[in-house]
């Protein structure tokens, strides 16, 4: 077996064999096969696409290239995992939550890349915040207080860090035998028994449609079957940008005022929609609306939020930045956009939102890059509002002034009234 013939046969849109599937993530992990060839086989495979056996089949040889951990010991856990999107903290709102109302969590999160953001960058924008703790002290946390949030930590599916930046480097990020593998090897790897995983959908999104966004639902739902862990695939818009905040501090800012019983409507769908799923997984209750209004108990008794705080203080962050946000450290410059005419807001478009926001610091270009993260964005108002002329819709935050007019244009240009 040769990667030239391998290259050559996705090529020519010929389906690859369980062996050589695995000869090349092997090959390619341990640094035989090199950067050039993979991109290679990468892009074939994003022009020609895979079957539903190729799919499986990196899957789980993506899967198997680290090591596979063992959370038995910890009962029934249920993972989450997001396709990506411009503002989404659900994690860190959703989590506690479930941890609240016992469901062990015990979850890794990865790094943003391009304009997506990422749980990890925003759970170290509280000083002191550990993600990378070892999967020993991971693991006794979650006994200990039900709840341990970090970073890709160990040796899991290595194969999927490496493709994963090949990809974000040849425009070959929004694939479905691509994203579906590159998740659910992540998702067998980190040892959950089950999976829910929001397919995000719309301009902010790999998923541009409804359409590909069931497709790729559809695909990772049968791994997760052929894998052996029940998946749930719940599909959320993300037309515009979750909630009102874009960027680490930010973000992290209004997921506390979430816990604190704030939430922004489009936030709170998405948190009930797939909290009621996760507790239905979990054993904790068979009635989907029942399951909502025990998270809506949940964040009034404010045991949601206490979860959190308990969480920070655990992994070594400081929770008086939570229990008073007004200690984060701001951006040094800060513009409005300003509505020019009355009107209804009738587009806020992600993506666009998402790259100003990476302008202003708050995102990686290359992955190499350091995140500022009190840059981002602030949205006054949502689609569907009505704005008169003079009113604030967004205020951006940077530390970089050079940055202000570009980003302006840019947010300017996501907004249709
Ligand atoms: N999230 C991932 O983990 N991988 C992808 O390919 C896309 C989103």
């Amino acid at each position: 077996m040769n990667i030239l013939d391998i290259i050559a046969k996705k090529r020519d849109k010929k389906e690859l064999s369980k062996e050589e599937i695995e000869y090349f993530i092997t090959g390619y992990t341990n640094g035989e096969i090199p950067d050039y060839q993979a991109a290679a086989l990468v892009m074939a495979i994003y022009l020609n696409g895979m079957s539903m056996e190729e799919t499986t089949n990196l899957t789980l040889a993506m899967a198997h290239s680290g090591d596979i951990l063992d959370l038995s010991d910890l009962g029934i856990v249920v993972d989450k995992h997001s396709t990506g999107g411009v503002g989404d903290k659900i994690t860190l709102i959703l989590m506690p939550i479930m941890a609240a109302l016992g469901v062990p969590v015990a979850k890794m999160s990865g790094r943003g890349l391009g304009f997506t953001g990422g749980t990890a960058d925003k759970l170290e924008s509280i000083p002191g915040y550990r993600t990378n703790i070892s999967i020993e002290e991971f693991k006794n946390n979650v006994k200990e207080i039900g709840i341990s949030l970090i970073t890709q930590t160990g040796n899991l599916a290595p194969a999927d860090k490496k493709l994963y930046a090949l990809r974000d480097t040849i425009s070959c990020t929004s694939s479905i035998p691509l994203i579906s593998s590159s998740i659910m090897s992540k998702k067998i790897a980190a040892g959950a028994n089950k999976i829910v995983l929001d397919v995000t959908c719309g301009d902010g999104a790999f998923m541009k449609t409804k359409e590909e966004a069931e497709e790729l639902a559809s695909v990772m739902k049968q791994i997760g079957t052929l894998a052996g862990k029940e998946t749930v695939c719940i599909i959320t818009p993300m037309q515009q940008p979750l909630g009102y905040s874009v960027g680490n501090t930010l973000e992290v800012i209004e997921a506390i005022e979430a816990l604190k019983g704030n939430m922004q409507e489009d936030v709170k769908e998405v948190v009930l929609e797939l909290g009621s799923h996760i507790l239905k997984l979990a054993g904790k209750g068979e009635s989907l609306q029942e399951n909502k209004q025990k998270i809506e108990n949940c964040i009034a008794s404010n045991l949601a939020y206490e979860k959190f705080l308990t969480l920070v203080e655990k992994q070594g962050g400081d929770s008086s930045y939570c229990k008073d946000t007004n200690k984060f450290k701001k951006a040094k410059y800060e513009m409005n956009i300003i509505s020019e005419q009355d009107g209804y807001l009738q587009e806020m478009k992600a993506s666009f939102i998402g790259k100003a926001a990476c302008l202003l610091g708050a995102g990686r270009i290359q992955k190499e890059d350091s995140i500022d993260m009190s840059a981002g964005i602030i949205l006054h108002h949502k689609v569907g509002d009505m704005v008169k002329k003079g009113d604030i819709i967004a205020t951006l935050y940077t530390n970089q002034e050079s940055k202000l007019e570009e980003a302006k244009s840019i947010v300017e240009e996501a907004i249709k009234i």
